[in-house]
Order: structure tokens, then sequence, then C-alpha cells
């Protein structure tokens, strides 16, 4: 048996053992008087029978003066087992006739007693003994007393007895209140214990007629603790919206403050430096992922390690031993460990299951997903890989993990096998779609249990976050709460969130200015100066709407021909997944399509669409961004879409106009641009042409008012809010892990 679950039950056995014991102390005492009054009574009660059984044959006998008679009459008397001895004594005091028995110590009368005929007891030293004086008279006339001698000793022996008795029930009712007592305080401590953890694992915060029984007993005690935690979650979330900013600084302070500088590791497929092996030498570059431009500057103010898949071709020649690299170059902040896989493990795993089975999957834009038992396994192999990796770089057995996206849905429950105490945070950048559209996945269960190893589980979208909990209740045995929007399966709790990714607001000053930008792009691309512009930035994708955007703006042009030659959509397209033929035929459609239109519109003056199938750099991108009138996001469906925030973020001259598509993440968010159908061309012809002629005053109205929006829900928001959350949850198994120390019952369990 536990020793400390031998000290919760002494706790109630002590105290109640000492009680009994005195209380037995007290009363063995009293019993011992009761009875012995009781007995003295029987016996004088017996003494009187006895001698008024005697009172006339020994009136008779005395009368005779028949010395026989009379002590015939005293011994057939004494025969009596308890009658010690009987005598008679003349009215002068003396014994005059006695039975052999009689004992010397006592006498005809005793001196010290005022009324001789009040029973007494004698201690003698064979024991003590009851003395009994009865007066005979005959005709008034006082002829002697009778005195009968009673044995006591066996009233001792009975005392004792009862001694005994009494301290054995005690014992017993010891024994017997120990075990109900300790039986009821494991049950309603369980039940405590069952209701504490529920509450602090979010389950009856808001519903308390739901989720855990919990014994009557302990409801006002929920309540008021309950009432508690949501006052501090108010508080939180009070916090989280309130004015102040969220700035690199205060991502720092929340990670000083609130997590006590746990380290941080960052996972995700695609590395935010890469380096790669050109004519020129090693050169390094940032990779077009919107995963890369949020994740990156968080990164950047939390330090700790991001682990990632090496693909640069230079990727190898640039880490140290241990396979990592200080990043960004010129200004280290944080380690990049780099994996490295097969060319058969990265065809299996990333193009295979991740991109031609789970993407389209997710993204439901009319490409089938293929799904092969051979990437499966590649999947299942690599996010072993990461995990193992995940393990070996954490320096504690409880670092906070940031999983993202759906290259590595097993990721949480395989580092939550091997660092149970481990914060595992995971973020899914793209959509998920409803229940039925993810059940066509083989390995759909395998997907949502590796998930659920998640602390916290973060979609773009509230939308995201219900189908997911939908699609978990369709195929897994696990309890979900949707209120708390939380997850239990296995005995693991897993909270869903909504966290709106976004970007990181530019510093005050940039550069270079607007007409700088506006003259440079449209020279580069031969543009006259006056010239209307549109961009697109996007990676080759299927999912982003650019057969759909060239189509709309061929109809524009059909509409208003004046646009004619006054107007061009460059399109920047960075090659993406390229020896998927899925991506191939997409390029080849895309190509086809721009010279189609071109054809048709360009009539020797600029081609109204300009095609840059290239990677760009950042600082290229951004002076796109500065010099057009108007940004087209039309995705066909999006987890969020940050290139439709970095154009905003980039125009701080308040011009231009966002035209976005109503199925990405951002639409949600950002009312004020043209928001559009990308599969109504009309619509996204006419909405094409309104926003080439939106007046500037209105274009400042929306474009303010979206800026001011960013600015505040920026990426140190978005990795705040879940840095926050993880912080609570943190505290949260902390306390439980402090009631777990303490809820001995389960010990209990066994003394009982
Ligand atoms: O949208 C999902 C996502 O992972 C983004 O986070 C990122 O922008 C993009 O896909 C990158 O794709 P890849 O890493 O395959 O080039």
């Amino acid at each position: 048996m536990h020793f400390r679950g031998l000290l919760f039950g002494l706790r109630f056995i002590l105290p109640l053992a000492i009680v009994l014991g005195l209380s037995a102390y007290a009363v063995v005492p009293l019993v011992d008087d009761l009875t012995l009054r009781w007995f003295v009574k029987d016996l004088d009660i017996r003494s009187r029978l006895v001698a008024n059984t005697l009172q006339e044959p020994l009136q008779d006998a005395l009368a005779e003066r028949s010395r026989r008679k009379v002590v015939t009459l005293l011994d057939r008397a004494a025969r009596d087992e308890r009658l010690l001895a009987l005598a008679f004594c003349a009215p002068d005091g003396s014994v005059q006739y006695k039975t052999p028995s009689w004992p010397a110590a006592v006498g005809c009368r005793d001196q010290a007693a005022e009324d001789v005929t009040l029973p007494q007891m004698v201690k003698l030293p064979q024991g003590p003994v009851h003395v009994n004086r009865n007066r005979i008279e005959r005709d008034g006339e006082h002829m002697g007393d009778l005195i009968l001698v009673h044995d006591m000793s066996f009233i001792e022996r009975r005392s004792a007895d009862t001694r005994k008795y009494v301290v054995v029930l005690f014992a017993i009712l010891g024994v017997l209140i120990s075990m109900i007592t300790v039986f009821t305080a494991w049950l309603s401590w369980r039940g405590w214990i069952n209701a504490m953890k529920g509450l602090l694992r979010g389950e009856l915060l808001t519903s308390p007629s739901r989720g855990t029984a919990s014994p009557a007993a302990v409801q006002p005690l929920l309540s008021d603790l309950r009432a508690l935690v949501n006052e501090l979650n108010l508080e939180r979330r009070q916090l989280a919206g309130s004015g102040q900013a969220w700035t690199p600084e205060r991502l720092r302070e929340l990670l000083r403050d609130e997590l006590a500088g746990d380290e941080i590791l960052v996972l995700s497929n695609r590395e935010p430096y890469i380096h790669q092996r050109t004519s020129d030498g090693i050169e390094v570059s940032r990779p077009a992922s919107g995963l890369v431009t949020a994740v990156e500057p968080v990164m950047r103010a939390c330090s700790g390690t991001w682990i990632a898949h090496g693909a640069g071709s230079a990727d190898r020649e640039t880490v140290d031993k241990h396979d990592r690299v200080s990043v960004p170059p010129g200004n280290p902040s944080y380690q990049l460990r780099r994996v490295w896989l097969t060319k058969a493990e990265e065809q299996g795993y990333y193009y295979g299951f991740a991109n031609e089975g789970l993407w389209p999957l997710c993204h439901i834009a009319h490409v089938r997903p293929v799904f092969r038992v051979t990437d499966w396994n590649e999947y299942v192999a690599v996010n072993q890989r990461f995990a193992d990796t995940v393990v070996e770089e954490a320096h504690t057995d409880n670092p906070v993990v940031m999983v993202q996206d759906y290259h590595f849905a097993l990721v949480p429950a395989m580092v939550r096998e091997r660092l149970p105490k481990a914060t595992i945070i995971t973020f899914w950048h793209i959509p998920w779609p409803n229940p039925e559209s993810f059940g066509i996945c083989p390995w759909r269960e395998e997907i949502l249990k590796g998930l659920l190893g998640s602390t916290i589980l973060g979609f773009h979208t509230a939308f995201h976050c219900k189908n997911f909990m939908e699609t978990v209740e369709r195929y897994l045995e696990a309890r979900i709460e949707q209120e708390a929007s939380t997850i239990s399966f296995g005995g693991k709790l897993t909270q869903v969130e909504a966290y709106p990714i976004s970007i990181a607001w530019p510093e005050a000053d940039m550069s270079p200015s607007i007409e700088h930008c506006r003259l440079e792009i449209r020279r580069l691309n031969a543009l006259p100066a006056a010239h209307r512009l549109a961009v697109g930035i996007d990676r080759l994708d299927y999912t982003k709407g650019i057969l759909e955007r060239f189509q709309a703006v061929e109809r524009m042009l059909e509409l208003h021909p004046s646009m004619i030659g006054q107007f061009s959509l460059i399109q920047v397209a960075a090659p993406s997944r390229s020896s998927l033929d899925e991506y191939q035929n997409f390029e080849a459609r895309v190509r086809a399509l721009a010279q189609r239109i071109n054809s048709r519109f360009s009539e020797g003056g600029p081609a109204p669409i300009i095609l840059r199938i290239a990677h760009h750099e950042h600082d290229e991108v951004h002076r796109y961004y500065r010099a057009a009138d108007v940004c087209m996001v039309t995705s066909l469906h999006d987890g969020m879409n940050l290139v439709a925030k970095e154009y905003v973020a980039a125009r701080d001259d308040e011009r231009g106009v966002l035209i976005l598509s109503q199925f990405t993440g951002a639409a949600r968010e950002m009312a004020e641009a043209l928001i559009v159908n990308p599969y109504h061309i009309e619509q996204g012809a006419e909405t094409l042409y309104r926003a080439l002629t939106m007046p500037e005053a209105e274009q400042r109205e929306r474009m303010r008012s979206m800026r001011s929006l960013i600015k505040d829900f920026n990426i140190y928001r978005w990795a705040g809010r879940m840095l926050n959350d993880a912080a609570r949850l943190r505290r949260r198994e902390r306390i439980q892990a402090k009631i777990d120390q303490h809820s001995e019952p389960a010990m209990l369990k066994r003394v009982v």
C-alpha cells in the first residue's frame, strides 16, 4: 500500500480512534458504577427476601430456645451459593448463632454506620461482601438481629466482563465507523476531484447540466469555480481584444511572463530559408509560402528551433554537424534544424499523400484527390521521422511544439506518445471540408486520431472548426463539448479554436515610395506610366482561381472596350509542386488562356495579361503591391490567403482596391474588399471594372478600414492568442497535477 494513501486514511481514522478511545475510557467507570449499583440493589432485595422467609421459623426456634433449630435454619439458608454466611446477634450485640463461614471481621454492629439497619459493603481480605441486618421482634419485643453476608466477588467478575465487552464494542464500532467514513470520504473526494478536473478541462465552464455528473454536494463550489474561471476567461478575451497592440515585444513578454521562457519548437514541411546552388555560388531565398510569411516573424520574436525539410540544393552545405543553421542570415535569432528526405520519401509523403490526396480533398476545388497506399506508408514514416526529430531537439520534457499544416497530421499523437507533458499546438493552414468530403480519405480515422494528440488545434475560421468537430463526431467515438469547443478522445482533451492567421504589420517607413514603385513596375513591364494595373500574386496552384481571374479580365474587356490597351493584369505565379501532372497541366492551361486572351486584345498595344511564372523575392512582390491599382485574389477555396492582407498592409497611401473571393478565410474579416464569387465570370468582370473606376475617396475609406483591422489583428496576435491559450492550459495542467498528487482516494480504495 502506498505510504501517502495510508497517511490520507489516517487523517480520518486517527481522530476517530482517539475520540472513541477517550469515550471508552470515560464510559467504562460509569458502566462499572451503574452495574455495581444494580447488583447491590439486587442483593438488598434478595437479602430482605431471605430474611422475611426466615423471620417466622426463626422467631419460633428462638422462642423455643432451640439452638439446634436455629443453627439448622441458618445452615440451610447458607447453602445458597451467593449467601456467604449468616449470624444471629443478641440484643446486647454479641454473636449468638453463626454459620461456620462467618467472617470474624463482620461484627453484630457497625460502629461507623449511623443506621445499622442499612446494607453495607465491607471489604474483607477474601473480597468484598454485602452485609444486611434485620431486626427480629415478637410482640414488640426485640429478640435480636439476623445478619446476612453475601459474597460480592461475582460482581467484580461480572464488572470485569462488562468492561471487556464495552471496550470490544467500542473497538468494533470504531472500525465500522472508520470504514464507513473513509469510504464516504473517498466517494465524495472522487466526485469532487472529477468535477474539478472537468472544470479545469473546460467541460463544465458553460454547461453545468452537461458533461461529468458531479455530486450535488460540490455543485455550489463548482458554481463558484465556474464563475471564477469564466470571469478569468472573459478577462483574457478582453485583454486579447483590447486596444493594447500586439507587437514582437508583447509576444516576447508573453513568453517570458506566461510561459516562463519555455522552449518553442516549430515544425513545418517548408523551411523559412532555402539555400540554392547557382552559377554565382550559394544563394539564400525565402519560399513563396503563406505559412512562412506568417510564422517567420513569430520565430524571430520567440527564438527557439524551427524544424523543416531541407529541400534546397545547397542546404546540406550550410548546416552544422547537427543539421542546424542559424537564421535569418546576417541577423540570426533562431535555429533552423533541417531534416533530409530521400526522393522516394518526398514523392510519397509530400507530392503524393499531402498534395495529391489531402490538398484537393480539403480544398474541394474539383480536382479528384488521389490516395495510394504507398504514399500513405511514406507519409506515416516521414511523420514519425519528424516527430522523432522534435523529441531529439527538445531540451525539456514539456516544450511548446507548434505543428504546422496538413503535412503532419500524425505528428501530434506521435509526439504526445514520447513527450506526454508537451503542449502541442497544431495549426491547419488549409480549409477543413465537411464530413462527407473528408470521409473519402481511406485513412480518415488515423488522420483524426493523429490530430487529436494536439493540446490546441487551430483553424483559420469558426466554420472550419465546426466542420472538424462534425467530422470527428461522424467517424470517431469521442466526447465533444460544442460550447467549450473541446474534444475528449482517449483520455486527452483537445481545444479546437479559430485563430485567423495574419501578417507582420510593416514598419512605419515604407520604401520605395508609391510613385517610384508605380513607375518602376510599369517600366519593367513596358507599360505606359498611366496604364491601369491589376496584380495577382499566387503560387501556381489550381485552387487560386487564376483561370477564372483571366476569364473575368477577358469579359471585362468585352463589356468595357474602352479599357482595351489601357489596362493589364500582371500575374506573378511562383512555380509550385511542378513535378505533379495536375500542376503541369494547370500551368499549360494558364499559359494557353493568357495567350488566347492576349491575342484577342493586344492589337499592338500592351498585353492585357502579363504572366510572370517565376519565383519573386519578397521585396519585388512588395513593389508590385504598391504599384497596382487593384489586387485580384480569386481563390476557389483558401484557408485564409495572406496576399489579400499583404496588399492592404503595403498600401500606406490608402489607395488601391482589393477584389477578394468569398471562398477565402480573409473574406470573413475584410468586408470592405469587393467580395466576388470567382466562378461567376460576369460578376468578376463588372467588379474589376468597378475597382478600376472607383473614386479615390471610396478607395481611401475602404482601405483605411481594412488597414486598421489588419494592423491590430496581426501575426503577433495570432501567435499570442495561441500561446496565451497554451499558457492557460499549461497552468490548468499544473493545477490538475497538484490535484492528482493529492487525490489519494485512488490509493485509499486499496485501504478500504
Ligand atoms: O496553404 C497551405 C500551405 O501550406 C501554405 O501554408 C503555404 O503557403 C503553401 O501551402 C505552401 O505550399 P508548398 O509548401 O507546397 O509550396
